[in-house]
């Protein structure tokens, strides 16, 4: 025990940068909360311009109070956004594109774990939408507004529990046909999916973006003692069990902000982090096939329109 608790101390890596976010516009989907409430008040307190993206507009206000008490920035706004619906992500982009005249980070944090398998109002799987198609599409339309004259950045959170994800059924990414309904661990293995999902989309995104000044990285937070086992029995079990363990929110958003604000990273691209230092994801992950494979295939299930189209 002692010696799982050292090796946590001693590996969680830190941002130790002091850069200063004045003048710099940044969106954070899921921020009311966990990891991405953290990494919010920290760069409230650099001086950003913070945009909370939420799906509950009261639990958001109570997240803004508190970070704009604790950094004294009060250029702090909530915006609507649930992630799990298709019109919900095009709403809030059009508020964003109409109302922000830039946009420097964008961190897609927001996700769900491990819950039944369930359909959105757009009759996708909740969690593939959630943790991917949602942020797909929100990525895609507010892309256009990044990284055209100054250096921008796209974040990704994203889990180590990819690499429970061996096979991704690209014909059957919303899960339809797949036999492991109903077992108890069937819904890990979407949540493996959307994360495996997150970090190719990352990695196809950072390859179409080469020419531009935008950077785009996915991360593993580690194992965070966040609202994030609510939903799952199977998670809120390992919280429970493993909480003297787990790192706390703040620790759980060190990598986010390294990648948001560390010059050591301004011009790093297409690559997976994990404690501040670049990783190797799993073997699927860097299978640059599946990677161009799966944008295709969210295209065609988000229903990009022809104008909602950067590349
Ligand atoms: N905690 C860990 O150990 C761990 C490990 C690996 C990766 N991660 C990743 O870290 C990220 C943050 O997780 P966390 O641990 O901070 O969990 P959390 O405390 O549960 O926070 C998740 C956030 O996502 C939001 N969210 C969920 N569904 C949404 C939707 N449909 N539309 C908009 N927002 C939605 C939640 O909003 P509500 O409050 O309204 O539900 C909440 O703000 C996730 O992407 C997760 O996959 C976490
Ligand atoms: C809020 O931040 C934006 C972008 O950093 C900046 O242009 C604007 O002047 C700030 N507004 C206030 C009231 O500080
Ligand atoms: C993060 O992952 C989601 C799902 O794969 C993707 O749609 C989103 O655009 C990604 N963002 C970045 C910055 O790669
Ligand atoms: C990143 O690239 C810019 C120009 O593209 C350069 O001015 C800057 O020094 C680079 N930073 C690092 C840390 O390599």
């Amino acid at each position: 025990m002692v010696v799982i608790k050292l090796y946590v101390a001693i590996t969680k890596g830190v941002c130790k940068s002091k850069k200063r976010l004045e003048g710099k516009t940044i969106i954070i989907t899921g921020a009311n909360t966990g990891i991405g409430k953290e990494t919010a008040l920290d760069l409230a307190m650099r001086g950003g311009r913070i945009i909370l993206a939420c799906r509950d507009l009261k639990k958001a206000s109570l997240a803004k109070d508190d970070i704009v008490e604790k950094s004294g920035n009060s250029n702090v706004s909530i915006k609507k956004l649930d992630l799990a619906s298709l019109d919900s992500v095009r709403e809030f982009a059009a508020d964003v594109l109409k109302n922000e005249p830039k946009l420097h980070i964008l961190i897609n944090n927001a996700g769900c774990a491990a819950i039944e398998k369930r359909r959105t109002v757009d009759g996708l799987e909740n969690q593939m939408q959630t943790n991917h198609f949602g942020h797909f599409l929100l990525t895609n339309l507010l892309i256009g507004m990044v990284g055209l004259i100054e250096k921008t950045h796209v974040i990704n959170v994203s889990a180590d529990l990819s690499f429970l994800c061996r096979n991704l059924n690209l014909d059957d990414l919303n899960f339809a046909h797949d036999s492991t309904t109903g077992t108890l661990l069937a819904p890990l293995k979407i949540y493996g999916a959307s994360k495996l999902c997150n970090i190719l989309f990352s990695k196809e995104l950072s390859n179409k973006l080469q020419s531009l000044a935008v950077t785009v990285n996915s991360l593993h937070p580690g194992a965070v003692l966040t609202e994030f086992g609510r939903f799952s029995i199977v998670a809120n079990i390992f919280m429970r069990l493993f909480a003297p363990f787990l790192k706390s929110p703040k620790e759980g958003a060190q990598t986010t902000i390294y990648l948001a604000v560390a010059d050591d990273v301004a011009n790093v691209t297409g690559q997976y982090f994990r404690d501040c230092k670049i990783v190797k994801p799993s073997k699927l992950a860097q299978d640059a096939g599946i990677a161009k494979k799966l944008w295709e295939v969210s295209e065609t299930i988000v229903q990009l329109k022809p104008l909602e189209k950067y590349f």
